[in-house]
């Protein structure tokens, strides 16, 4: 089997390309970043795919600065959402099935029944990233299979069960995620307990936003249990939408305070709401995903899976005072 990652450097694509490149089943992994793919151009997409023609392509690339999204809109629904859809056009028209990265982000987080998001719930996305997210599920859905808007499915079939000479569309919803290289939450949040320590000053931390933190290697190795899959199984194996997160959920100051554990670091903290931190674009209060099944069983807690990337990074032990 023959797999293309786009945002091939990204945290996701980085994690992607080693988890890919170690497994037995797959053949070749095509690596595709800037500016050999480019979510601006609308031809690149048609241009790599026609030209490599693999089995498997896995959409991975975005613009995630969700701030950056919010202040332009316009530039957000070009690369998060028409370029997804152009690259779902590729794939549909040279025999490529292909998995598409999207987020939690695709809800409005403003459910209070304490029930996870599942992949059959009605997205209403409340940010510009989101929207843009949710427009390029729905673009790359329209290439594939041109059923319309049916987003109660929770599996994407066309009216009368699945072609078997159409290739399958799978998107999978993921949250929070971390790992190397760093620059991710836990990484900020060490150096902001290095600033507020250095000013002995308290930390503050957003205690009512809710999600998933989930780690980059961890989501790798299930979207490439799903190629092995689609390998083992035939393609159609994998088609529908799939929730990814690792186990459980935890509020940002939650997170936080197991990042800080975990590296040894103390400093005062203090509980804040969102609302005390105002920034360009609002994300989901409770972004929380209900993890679909996945062929090689769900994904360790997320607890664990900080554990074992606190021993690589984003830093390991306390820094000097
Ligand atoms: N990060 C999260 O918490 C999170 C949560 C839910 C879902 N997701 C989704 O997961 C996927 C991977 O996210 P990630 O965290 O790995 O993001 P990332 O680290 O920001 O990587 C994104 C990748 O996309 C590339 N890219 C950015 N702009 C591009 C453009 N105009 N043309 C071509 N490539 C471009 C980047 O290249 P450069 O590095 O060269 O800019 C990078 O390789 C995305 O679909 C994202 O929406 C992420």
């Amino acid at each position: 089997m023959r797999v293309a990652v786009t945002g091939a450097g990204g945290r996701l694509g980085t994690a992607l390309v080693a988890a890919l490149t170690g497994s037995g089943s797959i053949d070749e992994v095509l690596a595709w970043d800037l500016p050999e793919h480019d979510l601006d151009d609308p031809e690149s997409a048609m241009r790599l795919i026609g030209r490599n023609r693999p089995d498997v392509a896995i959409h991975a690339a975005a613009w995630t600065d969700v701030d950056g999204c919010a202040r332009d809109p316009q530039l957000a629904m070009r690369r998060n959402g028409t370029a997804a859809g152009e690259m779902a056009q590729a794939c549909a028209t040279n025999g490529t099935a292909l998995i598409a990265v999207s987020t939690n982000e695709v809800f409005d987080g403003l459910r209070t029944d304490g029930r996870p998001y599942g992949a059959a719930d009605l997205p209403s996305p409340a940010n510009a990233y989101g929207a843009a997210k949710l427009a390029g599920e729905r673009l790359a859905r329209e290439a594939f299979w041109a059923t319309g808007d049916d987003f109660a499915a929770a599996a994407l079939m066309p009216p009368g069960g699945r072609s078997n000479t159409v290739p399958p569309l799978a998107i999978v919803r993921t949250a929070w995620l971390f790992g190397p290289p760093g620059a991710d939450f836990p990484a900020k949040i060490l150096a902001a307990a290095d600033r507020a320590r250095a000013k002995n000053e308290t930390l503050d931390l957003v205690s009512d936003e809710f999600g998933c933190p989930t780690y980059a290697a961890d989501l790798a190795a299930a979207i490439t249990s799903m190629v092995e899959f689609v390998g083992k199984k035939g393609r159609n194996a994998v088609g529908g939408i799939h929730h990814v997160t690792n186990g459980g959920h935890a509020s940002r100051a939650e997170w936080a305070r197991e990042v800080l554990r975990l590296a040894g670091v103390t400093v005062p903290t203090r509980d804040v709401p969102l609302s005390a931190w105002p920034r360009p674009s609002t994300p989901p209060l409770w972004g929380v995903l209900e993890p679909t099944p996945l062929p090689g069983g769900p994904l360790r807690d997320w607890q664990a899976a900080l554990a074992e990337y606190a021993t690589i990074g984003p830093r390991t032990k306390e820094p000097p005072r």
